[in-house]
């Protein structure tokens, strides 16, 4: 598949298989956050890969989230505030590029908004200065048609029903 048939492919993957990520794919990923562009090149992020059970299990707290203990990987990224508003969307910017570069040899991933930022910078030893941007989660699709989950059903269409360009895009006025 060509890198744009895989952008435009890519969707939330929330359940996973079993398979374990290898350490060259999931360098792979972490070098294309490093990769990433940056406002003056600060390159503000931090990102820390879980892949210990515990760990997971304890960021699995609700409803939304709990499928953090079945992912075999989460990365929690983290900017640093300290150099500015950017540092945020640098963050992201970091975190988008990983979604891609992992999608494009298969692995899945699905962002994460929901956590309590306090918990997870106490349980990560996440100093001052450094704010959780998101965490996102990642691994090899689950066979079948089961991205969503029992528990996820309802939501199904408001999760994936995507707007129309010419509702999203104006041609040079709003
Ligand atoms: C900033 C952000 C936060 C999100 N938070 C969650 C979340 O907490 N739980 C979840 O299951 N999906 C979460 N998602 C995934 C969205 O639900 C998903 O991207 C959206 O429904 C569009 O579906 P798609 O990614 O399959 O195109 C989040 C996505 C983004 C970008």
């Amino acid at each position: 598949m060509s890198l744009i048939d895989k952008v435009l492919s890519r969707r939330s993957i929330r359940a996973y298989s079993e398979e374990k990520i290898p350490g060259h794919v999931l360098n792979k990923i972490l070098e294309a956050g490093r990769q990433a562009p940056s406002a003056g090149n600060r390159q503000p992020w931090h990102f820390i890969a879980v892949t210990d059970k515990e760990i997971k299990e304890k960021l699995s707290w609700g409803r939304v989230n709990w499928f953090i203990k079945d992912a075999p990987l989460t990365i929690v990224g983290c900017a640093n505030t300290v150099t500015g508003n950017w540092s945020i969307v640098d963050t992201t910017i970091a975190l988008q590029n990983m979604v891609i570069a992992a999608w494009a040899m298969d692995v899945g991933s699905c962002w994460l908004g929901a956590f309590r930022e306090n918990e997870v910078k106490n349980l990560l030893n996440i100093p001052e200065g450094w704010k959780v941007v998101a965490l996102i989660t990642f691994g090899y699709p689950a066979e079948g048609e089961n991205r969503f989950p029992a528990n996820f059903q309802e939501m199904r269409e408001r999760l994936t029903k995507k707007k129309q360009i010419d509702e999203i895009t104006g041609y040079n006025k709003f």
